[in-house]
């Protein structure tokens, strides 16, 4: 973090709340448990078309012509097939709305651009920066949250720790003064938000814009050892031509870094919170043999991926474990249903972080496979650490009424009230 001890992000002087904008934001259609729903879908096949009418609820006498056909995969096989083809799906389908919001990104680009732009906004991404960034901006910043519960013997995990220190991470990785926190947050909220406020989203995307411009032009001048300096500098050189970064691809790679770095995180380690403090015995193992600590994390992963689905579109008629796909289709990627596919994994409902390993879909597969894995990975290690390190006995608070997670494509808990 650039200069000074960094700043708790919320509740701003205004009164904002961010984790309360966020929930509201959050409300409409959550739905508690989407998992018995794909298994019986899955047992009709690995993909399928979808009933429009049906999946949304619409009268007959509502029009669909001119609706793309669209079809959803729920069996691993199926989920990795579409993922790696990336010659036949496309991931242009982005464009129309998270492109509005983030402008062209790495998210929504095919081949050979996306290569391309992933390799120059990769060079942030490297082991070097990783091991600083654990040791100057993650372990501080959870610390930090942790210093202000450790001692009340109580706490609400969700709001305390797992909300706010991911997108304090981020801002520390693009060396925000830390006076700019609360806004940033605000913001990122605001952009996040984007299915439910388009109009605030958007106005939030273009005052990010101007505030990166500003930071950026800065270090163009005088870089320093932060990711925005990084992405000025990067460059590719290929066939005697080298490329870089214009102003817009920056801005757009830095937008996607809210919802892409920030809200899965969030998301990820509340759902392998909850996991293990609804499985005592396995967070006790854990505390005792940090080594499990790799597996556990991937089991979280597994078990209540943070985004369950995600899109394409396919470019020509193709075929998907022998079913026909016409070109034109929208296709829901279920990586929550492929998580949870009995071909691959047995007893899979169970949470069970002693399980054989197995790769899971959390993070995708194929060209567009997460490019901020090992930074996830990192802060979740760090956080778990840092809780079973500093709190004995931590246990969720058996008062709590009903504490679960919930969501359709994101899921997390609400809240994780914990005592310790
Ligand atoms: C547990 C946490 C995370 C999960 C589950 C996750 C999941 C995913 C998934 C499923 C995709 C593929 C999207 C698609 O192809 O449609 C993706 C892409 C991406 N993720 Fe993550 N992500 C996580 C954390 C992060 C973090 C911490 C960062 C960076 C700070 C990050 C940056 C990205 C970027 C830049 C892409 C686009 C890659 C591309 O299109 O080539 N993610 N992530």
């Amino acid at each position: 973090m650039a200069g000074g001890p960094l700043a708790a992000p919320e509740p701003v002087d205004d009164g904002y709340d961010p984790f309360e904008a966020f929930d509201r934001a959050q409300g409409a259609g959550r739905i508690r448990d989407p998992y018995p729903g794909w298994a019986v879908a899955r047992e009709r096949g690995g993909i399928q078309e979808v009933d429009l009418r049906q999946a949304m609820g619409l009268d007959d006498d509502v029009d669909l012509e001119g609706a793309p056909k669209t079809y959803a995969t729920y069996s691993a096989d199926a989920v990795t097939h579409v993922l790696r083809d990336n010659e036949s799906f496309s991931s242009s389908v982005y464009s129309a709305v998270i492109g509005a919001v983030m402008g062209r990104s790495i998210l929504e680009m095919d081949e050979p651009d996306h290569h391309a732009y992933r390799s120059l906004v990769q060079q942030a991404f490297t082991r070097k920066a990783m091991e600083r960034w654990e040791r100057d901006i993650v372990a501080p910043v959870v610390h930090e949250r942790i210093d202000a519960f450790a001692a009340r013997g109580s706490a609400d995990l969700v709001r305390e720790l797992t909300f706010p220190f991911p997108v304090t991470v981020i801002a520390g990785m693009l060396g925000l003064p830390d006076a700019d926190l609360p806004q940033f947050h605000r913001w990122a909220v605001e952009l996040i938000n984007v299915t439910a406020d388009m109009n605030v989203a958007l106005a939030a995307s273009a005052k990010l814009r101007d505030y990166f411009a500003g930071i950026l032009a800065e270090r163009r001048v005088r870089p320093r050892d932060d990711v925005i300096s990084v992405l000025a500098a990067a460059e590719l050189t290929h066939d005697g031509v080298t490329q870089r970064l214009t102003d817009d691809e920056i801005f757009a790679f830095l937008r996607l870094l809210l919802p892409a770095g920030a809200e899965t995180t969030y998301r990820s380690s509340s759902n392998l919170l909850f996991g293990l403090l609804t499985h005592p015995e396995q967070l006790a193992a854990l505390r005792a043999d940090r080594s499990l600590m790799p597996a556990a994390i991937e089991e979280g992963l597994r078990w209540e991926p943070p985004l369950t689905g995600i899109m394409r579109i396919t470019l020509h008629d193709t075929e998907v474990c022998g079913v026909p796909v016409a070109a034109g289709t929208l296709v829901n990627i279920g990586i929550g249903a492929a998580n949870r596919d009995p071909a691959r994994f047995v007893n899979p409902d169970a949470f069970d972080i002693h399980r054989p390993p197995s790769p899971h879909l959390a993070f995708a597969s194929g060209p567009h496979m997460c490019l901020g894995m090992h930074l996830a990975r990192m802060e979740t290690t760090v956080a778990l650490n840092a809780l079973l390190d500093r709190l004995p006995d931590l246990r969720l608070d058996p008062s709590a009424d009903d504490v679960h997670i919930t969501g359709l494509v994101f899921r997390a808990p609400r809240s994780l009230p914990v005592l310790f």
